[in-house]
This record gives C-alpha cells, structure tokens and sequence, in this order.
C-alpha cells in the first residue's frame, strides 16, 4: 500500500515516494521473485480536524492524526489477512499507524510485536518536547504508548519499549537523548555500526526476536543510508550506511524469516537525482523479499 504522507514534514516531495517507488517498478520486482503481490493502491485520508495544542511549534498536526488513525486501520486490515505488508511512504510520521496497526494484529495472534528502527534519527519526541514540531520525529514514542499524544488515536496494543531496536542513529534531539538514557529500548549509533560491523550488531536483537515468537515490523527511513548514496531525503545526515551494509541487513532479515511487515518512509522524489534513491530502494526491498546476487540487476543505480 502507499501512504503519500506528507504532514509529518515541512518540506514538500514525500507525497510522490509511494508513485517513485511504483515507477522504479517495485511491484514487478516482487512479483519477479515469486511473490504473489496485490498492489492495494494508496490510502486516502478525507476527515482532516482542526486540534488546537499547546505546542505553537507544531506543524500538520489535524492531518497527522488523521493519517494515524487511517493507516492503523489499514495495516491491521492487511496483515489480518494474512499478508505480509510493504507500506510505502510518505513521510515517518507514518509508522506511527502502520506499527499500531500491526501490533494489535500481533497481540489477537497472542505474539509478541518487535520493530528493527533503521534511521539516523530516534523519532522518540513526544507533541510536547519536539523543537522543530515536525511530526515525522515523533512516532517511536507514539507506537510504545508514551503519554503526551492526547489528539492522536489510541494504541490499542503498545510496543513495549524492549521490543524496539534502533539501528543507524547519528542525530538525537537533546529531550530524546534523555529519553533513550531511561528507555529499555536497544539503541546502536554509527560508531558502533562501525566497530563492531552492522551484522553482529543486529543479531542479538534477531535472536531476542526468534527466542520470543515474536512478529518483527521493519521501518526503513531512507536517511539511514548515506545522503551521498540516497540524496532524496528531507533530512540528511552524513556519516551514514554503506550501499552494502543496507543491503547486508536486507539480505540477513529476508534469511531470519522473522519479517512480517516493513515500511519504507521520507522518500523524497522531489530531492532525487534521475531516480537513484528510488531504484536503490527498489533494491533493497527487493532483498528484504529474498533477492541475492543472481537476481540482482547488474547496476542499480
Ligand atoms: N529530531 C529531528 C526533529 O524532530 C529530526 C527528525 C527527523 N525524522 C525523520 N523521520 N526524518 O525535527
Ligand atoms: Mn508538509
Ligand atoms: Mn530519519
Ligand atoms: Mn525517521
């Protein structure tokens, strides 16, 4: 499904990610590889309310909410039905729905929900601690049942914060730093990416995954790759993954088998050169879905 999610930033472009991605043949690709893909088209959002909030720095709260609610609903539908679900965004504001969506699905299954976090940002602000009142930076304390969210829907099944891992981290707000310090939350930055190699790092979440039975959502913000590989994001950040180490983490969560959902976020196509960010992507979903080096296109981008 796409999400043309665009209130959680201020900059105009991640409305077209979801037709970027369609257009860098993401659908094919799947279908190639033997998936049996129904492309359910995008999700609309029509009721978009006026919230008023303390929080003057807020920006594109109403339609944020509304977006919330439409693509929980969404995501919960689809994975109920036995899918494995690819949301296509949009700006990051839109796991805030998708992950609420398929945790309470987890929870009807009686299995415990886990979200692998890959980004260069920890999203962990709350409607009252965010500076910048962009709501893309807002949706991993959403989804883990922090208060502080009173416009937006309730969870109705929280991600307990020990089920989350955040991998890729390089640019934390000063309130969030403060709240990954208390968190149980699994947090990795760069630096360790660096030192101890991306693999290593991932597989003790991996294995806390399998030993639980848990159902595992990946969120994929396009700004975990390095802006000089994916220049089409809103907020980029040097110093960040490799081409090989996204594909590397790709190929290793296709193999665990533990991936029931995942989400492709800030995809800006505006921001991008001759469709580079989109068809890497294209790869690297398409990795996440089983695609070695025997299938890959001799040049991607
Ligand atoms: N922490 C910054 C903020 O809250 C950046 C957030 C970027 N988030 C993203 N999904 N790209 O404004
Ligand atoms: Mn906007
Ligand atoms: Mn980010
Ligand atoms: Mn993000």
């Amino acid at each position: 499904m796409g999400a043309p999610v665009d209130s959680g930033a201020r900059a105009p472009g991640c409305e077209m990610g979801p037709a970027a991605m369609r257009a860098a043949g993401v659908v094919a690709t799947l279908a190639e590889l033997g998936w049996d893909v129904e492309d359910l088209g995008d999700v609309r959002v029509d009721d978009v309310p006026a919230i008023a909030h303390s929080n003057p720095a807020l920006h594109g709260l109403g339609e944020t909410v509304a977006w919330t609610r439409a693509l929980m609903d969404a995501a919960y539908a689809a994975a109920r039905s036995g899918a494995y679900v690819l949301c296509l965004g949009g700006d990051h504001s839109l796991s805030a729905g998708t992950v609420a969506g398929v945790a309470k699905y987890a929870a009807e299954l009686g299995r415990p929900q886990f979200v692998l976090w890959l980004d260069a940002h920890s999203d962990i602000h709350t409607l009252d601690t965010t500076v910048s009142g962009n709501l893309h930076g807002i949706p991993v304390a959403y989804f883990t049942g922090q208060s502080g969210f009173d416009p937006f829907p309730d969870v109705p099944h929280p991600v307990p914060a020990g089920n989350v891992c955040l991998l890729g981290m390089r640019s934390v707000d000063t309130a969030e730093g403060e709240r990954l310090k208390e968190t149980a939350m699994e947090f990795h930055d760069m630096r360790e990416i660096d030192v101890r190699g991306v693999l290593v790092v991932l597989e003790g979440f991996l294995q806390r995954v399998s030993a639980a039975g848990g159902r595992l959502h990946v969120s994929l913000d396009v700004d975990f790759l390095d802006p000089g590989i994916a220049p089409a994001v809103t907020t980029p950040v040097a110093g960040g993954a490799t081409l090989r180490e996204a594909q590397l983490v790709m190929e290793r969560l296709s193999d665990s088998g533990l991936v029931t959902s995942v989400d492709v976020a800030e995809l800006n196509p505006f921001l991008d050169e001759r469709g580079r960010t989109s068809k890497m992507l294209t790869d690297l979903v398409a990795r996440l879905f089983g695609r070695t080096f025997l299938e890959a296109p001799t040049s991607t981008t």
